[in-house]
């Protein structure tokens, strides 16, 4: 569960970040498309982030120069194509939401040929000019892009486990979001664990840790449970081909990177689901895995253990798992024979 401190809003957490003393470099690969806007404009508004730096294939100088006009005190640079480098110049932190978005019918998975590749450049790039950043990985499918993103670094030579994460906020915003709608209770009060991975039955809400989840039984613990785990395909079909979540999951990133820029800074106990390398399930060959994760200095601090199942919840992660396994040695044998 979610501790006190991660918790607190973003307007409680820019009133803290404004005194904390360290600052700090972020890049957004991926700048210029429909996550990547609303999240360089959030990002804008952090007041841990230094300067922002936004780089895309296509219109991030436009982004930048739009952006660049708030109010607040970061400095906001924009790189065309061909200036990937200077975009990660002694960049603490690089949010990666580059690639392509899933089509009405798709699943993540269906965007492995594509963003597979794009997420294993991006990462290439970052081993070479910032090997010490640390990395927000957006592109789907996370489940494969994580394992890719850390087997390139591996291979770089700069690989840190405590410095690479698979963004499932968005999993834990709708969570939150759709608990409320089901029991009325305020969102705050909806704060559900959300455990596994990020792609239909690897999404494993934990409801029967918090006190409003726990009641929900039957049928609409079902419905709900479907919901959480594939919420995604909601927006991807309303969208009719326009794309998938952008600006839910701007905000899920936004909220992500806050959480681990306040870490980083030195606040402590800050609390959230992640996909990370885990021991979690080590002994399953399950190298990566999202539970709650305490954010620190270092990036990861503590991996959290799940905490208590209930029966559904067991059964849940058991169809979890081997979805999960499959996804991460997916990502590993591209990384191999790249
Ligand atoms: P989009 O197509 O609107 O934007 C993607 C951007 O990436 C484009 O501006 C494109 O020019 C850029 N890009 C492509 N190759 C690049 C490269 N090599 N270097 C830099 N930029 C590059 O797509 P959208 O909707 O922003 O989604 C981006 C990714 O995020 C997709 O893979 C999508 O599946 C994923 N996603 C992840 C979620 C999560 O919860 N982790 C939720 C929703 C989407």
């Amino acid at each position: 569960m979610f501790s006190r401190s991660a918790s607190r809003t973003f307007t409680q957490s820019r009133q803290f970040s404004s005194s904390a003393a360290r600052q700090t470099k972020v890049a957004v690969l991926g700048a210029g498309g429909g996550i990547g806007q609303p999240l360089s404009l959030l990002l804008k508004q952090n007041k841990l982030v230094t300067s922002l730096n936004l780089y895309d294939i296509r219109g991030a100088p436009g982004v930048a120069a739009d952006v660049s006009h708030i109010d607040s005190p970061s400095k906001v640079t924009g790189y065309p194509a061909d200036q990937l480098d200077q975009a990660l110049e002694g960049v603490k932190v690089v949010v990666i939401p580059a690639g392509v978005p899933r089509k009405p019918g798709m699943t993540r998975d269906d965007l492995f040929n594509t963003n597979a590749s794009i997420v294993r450049d991006l990462a290439a790039a970052v081993a070479r000019v910032s090997p010490e950043a640390h990395l927000l990985i957006i592109s789907n499918p996370v489940n494969s892009t994580v394992p890719i993103v850390s087997e390139t670094l591996k291979k770089a030579g700069v690989y840190n486990p405590q410095r690479v994460f698979g963004v499932t906020t968005l999993d834990v915003v709708r969570a939150a979001r759709f608990l409320s709608e089901v029991t009325g209770a305020h969102p705050d009060e909806c704060k559900v664990t959300v455990v596994g991975g990020h792609s239909g039955s690897t999404i494993v809400p934990l409801l029967s840790q918090i006190a409003h989840g726990k009641g929900v039984k039957g049928e609409t613990y079902d419905k709900l449970v479907h919901r959480i785990q594939f919420g995604g395909d909601e927006v991807v079909k309303a969208k009719d081909g326009a794309g998938s979540a952008t600006l839910s999951m701007a905000y899920a990133g936004a909220k992500f990177a806050d959480a681990l820029l306040r870490g980083l800074s030195g606040e402590k106990g800050v609390v959230t689901p992640t996909f990370v390398k885990s021991d979690l399930f080590a002994q399953e060959g399950i190298e990566y895995f999202s539970s709650n994760v305490e954010l620190g200095v270092n990036g990861v601090e503590n991996i959290h253990p799940l905490g208590p199942l209930s029966a559904e919840e067991e059964k849940l992660l058991a169809a979890c798992l081997p979805d999960l396994k499959k996804n991460i040695e997916k990502g590993e044998a591209f990384a191999a024979q790249s």
